[in-house]
């Protein structure tokens, strides 16, 4: 896996001479595995086209706040919330001057506000404009707010002048973009998580069992493997790839998934359960399939073992992160449902909705310890997995 597979970038380029140089950045973006959409300011577009733009990050090109059409569907604020980072390259004084102050004049600076996620910014520009003290002055108010700033080079200038501004090479721009992701917070500790649906036989052809896609519990597997973790995914029934460096562990039913969950947790760190699991198997399921009768048939059912519940009794416990997929009285339940358990958190995601949850490649959730809940609006669950590792850690780890 690539430092930047699985991550968006938007890249904002300025009016500047080195805008040329763009199409390039996009490039060392995507050959670190970095999806990349491009917003080009008016004066941008003076020294680069869109079709350049276009072609190299194979995408639409933003460049109009005012444009009906993009804010349907991919407007400033949803722009905002697909990114993993912002990376601005080139950034003309001017910009970042609108940055400092918090402006919301053009496309690229109303995403910059709407957006939680990292600000990277690559300045150029002749050597006495960078020196200037009002652009020095705007790069370390931006500093100091935590934003990366990617020195220019210095050298011989596209005006003739020699000095500090020239814009930093594409590879280095890429390269500390794809730094920024680098995390060891959970390098050394292991982590289980399940993830999937269970399955139930009725007989050899019918079975009981529920929406989960496994999503959510693969884009938190991708977080804790992005932080350094050993992950041991305990796997029921799944519609997509899982991530190559984790050790997987296939289960069809609930009492195999524990059984597995339970041989394998005795040194994990941490443990997730994520995966949808069957509260209820078949009692007795018939060995050959069931013949049309037109009579009514009655199933027995009999209850699972509780995996998460069961995990957390455990005399050395894990670090124990359960999910509730509610319809009703969300909160009350999920509460309930981590003393229930007896586990540190509880992740609760409303499976009612139709755009968010089971299949969906979103979800909006909230996260709740004993003296803590945190709502993470509607997000993509690569995104929303790497906000609920990152919380994880600073809470337990
Ligand atoms: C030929 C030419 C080259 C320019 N090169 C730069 C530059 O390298 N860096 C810079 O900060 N501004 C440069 N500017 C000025 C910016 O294009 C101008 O400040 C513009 O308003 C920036 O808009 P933007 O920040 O929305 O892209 C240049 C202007 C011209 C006419």
């Amino acid at each position: 896996m690539k430092i930047l597979t699985n991550k968006r970038i938007i890249l904002g380029v300025c009016g500047s001479i080195a805008a040329y140089k763009a199409p390039d950045i996009v490039r060392r973006l995507q050959d670190l595995g970095a999806e990349v959409r491009v917003i080009l300011t008016q004066s941008g577009a003076q020294f680069i086209t869109e079709l350049s733009l276009q072609v190299t990050s194979k995408n639409k090109v933003h460049h109009n706040l005012w444009d009906k059409e993009a804010e349907l569907s991919m407007g400033h604020i949803e722009m905002g919330k697909w990114a993993d980072a912002i990376l601005i390259a080139p950034a003309s004084a001017n910009t970042i001057a609108n940055v400092a102050e918090g402006r919301a004049c053009d496309l690229l600076n109303s995403v910059i506000l709407a957006s939680d996620c990292p600000l990277i910014i690559a300045p150029a520009m002749n050597q006495q404009m960078y020196s200037a003290a009002a652009v020095q002055g705007n790069l370390t108010t931006l500093t100091l707010r935590n934003i990366h700033i990617i020195k220019p080079e210095i050298g011989v200038q596209a005006c003739g002048d020699i000095g500090e501004g020239r814009l930093a090479e594409s590879k280095e721009i890429a390269e500390q973009v794809g730094r920024l992701f680098q995390n060891t917070e959970l390098s050394g500790k292991k982590v289980l998580i399940t993830l999937g649906a269970t399955i139930e036989a009725i007989d050899p052809v019918r079975y009981l069992s529920n929406h989960s896609s496994g999503k959510m519990g693969s884009a938190l597997a991708d977080a804790c493997i992005e932080a350094g973790a050993q992950v041991t995914l305990v796997v029921g029934n799944i519609g997509i790839d899982l991530n190559q460096k984790a050790r997987k562990i296939s289960t069809v039913s609930a009492q195999e998934m524990h059984q597995k969950v339970m041989e394998n947790i005795a040194d994990q760190d941490i443990f997730i359960a994520c995966a949808a699991v069957s509260d209820y198997s078949i009692k007795n399921p018939e060995k050959n399939k069931i013949k049309k009768s037109g009579k009514n048939l009655t199933l027995t059912l009999l209850p699972t073992k509780d995996i998460l519940k069961d995990v957390c009794a455990l005399s050395t416990k894990p670090i124990c992160i359960g999910f509730a997929a509610e319809t009703q009285n969300l909160t009350e339940n999920a509460i309930n449902k981590m003393k229930y358990k007896g586990c540190d958190a509880i992740i609760m995601n409303d499976v009612s909705r139709d755009d968010l949850g089971f299949k969906s490649d979103e979800n909006e959730v909230i996260f709740f310890t004993k003296n803590f809940q945190l709502k993470m609006i509607k997000n993509s669950k690569q995104k929303l997995g790497r906000k609920i590792i990152k919380l994880v850690v600073e809470k337990f780890i």
